[in-house]
């Protein structure tokens, strides 16, 4: 098969299970792993460092690293983790964790309910972080969370994501992926966004991370793709969102993005049946429909 020409993370094992209010054996996440990685995919965010009291879902996320699969089995295949502090990092270390993220937000009101501190304090966090991931060879991805507006103060300028991506490069992380955390933004608002963060740092460092709450998604992801961003992440079957939280939904589908793509000409290294037939058994096993229109329709076939 062609290499990749555009890179899918897939957040699945976390995004999309860190809402999930029933309990999911560290079992069924690492199989859910093995699939992803079967499919083809090469980026797999495998858990997060996070504090269990604030997501409980991925409390067993020491047990998740353990049990990912080993180099030989699947080669080239990255277990990125999420890490918001140094306790984070140094435990995702311990776990194995050869890349981590961490998370920043746009707007003041988003970064102090995640992650209960303002925007210069995440960033001051982070500043160990890098300075610790490079003693230790690990590779550092950032996140804005908000980058199209925001549940608590609405509108977020374009100019405040540049800012924070900026000085997330500056400070080392090798990528920013910019979050529409709550599926708000439409493609003029992605247009816009990409214009202004494009001109402090170059696309070719930025990555996509849609939402689909509003049913944007996948047409987010064509706009950011037309504006030269390569890097987007997503998750099997559109996993995500909470039950319980009313507008929650998950990540556009990584199915989705794979038939867009390759509807588009760039080739992504996935095996679309066999992620559909991953998407199908992940939303078996928690008993949810699968929320990926192009994992449904190839079921229809
Ligand atoms: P805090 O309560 O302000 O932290 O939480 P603290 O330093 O005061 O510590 C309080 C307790 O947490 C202490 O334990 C610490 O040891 C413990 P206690 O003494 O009470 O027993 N603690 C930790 N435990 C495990 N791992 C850690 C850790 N740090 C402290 N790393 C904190 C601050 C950041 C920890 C908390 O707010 C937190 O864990 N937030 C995580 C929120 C989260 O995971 N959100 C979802 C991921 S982000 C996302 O989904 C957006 C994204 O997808 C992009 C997009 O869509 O926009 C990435
Ligand atoms: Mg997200």
């Amino acid at each position: 098969p062609a290499a990749p020409t555009v890179r899918l993370v897939e957040v699945g094992p976390r995004d999309g299970l860190q809402n999930e209010r029933q309990a999911i054996a560290t079992a069924t996440k690492l199989a859910l792993i093995r699939r992803l990685a079967a499919a083809g995919l090469k980026d797999i965010e495998a858990t997060a460092f996070v504090s269990p009291k604030w997501v409980p879902q991925m409390a067993d996320h020491a047990e998740v690293m353990a049990g990912l699969p080993s180099a030989a089995e699947f080669p080239g295949v990255n277990y990125p983790v999420l890490t918001p502090n140094l306790k984070g990092f140094e435990a995702a270390l311990a776990a194995g964790a050869r890349e981590v993220a961490v998370f920043a937000a746009a707007s003041e009101a988003f970064s102090q309910k995640n992650i209960n501190c303002t925007v210069a304090e995440s960033i001051a966090r982070f500043e160990p972080i890098l300075a610790a991931a490079q003693t230790a060879g690990v590779r550092v991805r950032g996140y804005i969370s908000c980058v199209l507006g925001c549940p608590y103060q609405g509108e977020v300028a374009p100019e405040a994501v540049a800012t924070i991506a900026r000085e997330l490069l500056q400070m080392g992380c090798f990528e920013v992926s910019l979050g529409d955390t709550i599926g708000i933004g439409t493609p003029a608002g992605v247009q816009r966004l990409i214009g202004t963060v494009g001109e402090q740092v170059p696309a070719a460092r930025l990555a996509g991370h849609f939402h689909d709450t509003w049913g944007m998604g996948v047409a987010n992801v064509a706009e950011a793709w037309r504006q030269g961003v390569r890097v987007f992440d997503s998750s099997v079957a559109g996993l995500g969102g909470c039950p319980y939280a009313k507008g929650a939904t998950g990540n556009v589908a990584t199915e989705d993005l794979v038939w867009l793509l390759h509807g588009l000409g760039e080739s992504t290294g996935v095996d679309l049946e066999a992620l559909a037939a991953c998407g199908e058994w992940i939303c078996a096993e928690l008993g949810r429909p699968n929320g990926s229109r192009a994992g449904r329709a190839l079921r229809a076939r």
